[in-house]
């Protein structure tokens, strides 16, 4: 099961999942959803498209009761649904957004991944990937809600993972840097520097992830070399240092 799996990142790893021979229940807010079960019908594998809106506990909960009714092991979840909010500093963005995005970004990711280990344990086998970000390693300003709540993901998947290493149940946080998809012009980030610069391929970012989550890594960053140098400067530069950094890249 993947969840925003109608563009970006989420379809990009559901049609490697059904190159592997995943059947796939899938879900996303609109009516591209049926289109992209279609695509993935095309790859030789089901696909189950429920619509719902994923900042919304009913949508959340009924995404999970259309997988309970397939009456099938779960055998990997994809914790995937995620937007961003930029276009401003927190003093002029809207508060109902940012409480939209809280909803998606972390209630939604908690309350899916308790309804999936409670499923996995039991059969004691399952695989869990919560799709996070770069941002998690760094202050975000100008997305001052974003980048937290994906640090929020990473360290909610290294937990769980730690819980339930003896269980058969695995957990792997993907960390892109910023990726060719709709993320950025549906966040209003259009007119930023990362908004208008080059991106990483959403194809080699979603493999980066599907491989790391089939081999059990605990994290992996998502993106090209220069990407994956980032994430790993950030672990040594101040906090305060990349705030500023940052807000270069993300200032309207
Ligand atoms: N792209 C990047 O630069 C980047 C970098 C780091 C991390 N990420 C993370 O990667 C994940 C996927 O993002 P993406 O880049 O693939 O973005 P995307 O192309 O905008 O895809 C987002 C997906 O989520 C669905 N979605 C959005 N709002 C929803 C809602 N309220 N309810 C249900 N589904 C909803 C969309 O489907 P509908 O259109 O059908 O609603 C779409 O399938 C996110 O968690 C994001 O934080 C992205």
């Amino acid at each position: 099961m993947i969840t925003g799996a109608s563009s970006g990142l989420g379809f990009e790893m559901a049609k490697l999942f059904a190159k592997d021979g995943y059947d796939l229940a899938i879900t996303g807010s609109s009516d591209r959803i049926f289109e992209a079960a279609e695509t993935i019908r095309e790859l030789g594998v089901e696909a189950y498209p429920h619509k719902a809106d994923a900042a919304a506990y009913e949508g959340v909960e009924g995404f999970w009761d259309f997988v309970s009714d397939l009456d099938r092991p779960v055998e990997a979840a994809v914790l995937n649904v995620g937007i961003g909010i930029g276009g401003g500093s927190f003093l002029e963005t809207s508060l109902e957004d940012e409480m939209r995005l809280i909803s998606i970004n972390i209630t939604g990711t908690v309350h899916l991944a308790k309804r999936v280990v409670h499923h996995m344990v039991p059969n004691s086998r399952g695989k869990i990937l919560i799709v996070s970000s770069i941002s998690a390693t760094t202050p975000t300003p100008y997305e001052t809600v974003y980048g937290p709540s994906k640090a929020f993901g990473f360290a909610f998947a290294e937990s769980l993972r730690e819980e339930l290493r003896e269980t058969g149940v695995t957990v792997t946080a993907l960390l892109p840097g910023a990726t060719d998809t709709n993320f950025h012009a549906n966040a209003g980030m259009g007119d930023t520097q990362i908004g208008s610069s080059s991106k990483n391929d959403k194809e080699l970012v979603a493999k980066q992830g599907y491989e790391a989550l089939m081999n059990d890594i605990d994290h992996v960053v998502g993106g090209d070399e220069k990407t994956k140098k980032e994430a790993e400067d950030n672990r040594t530069t101040s906090e305060t240092e990349k705030a500023a950094i940052h807000a270069e890249k993300t200032r309207p």
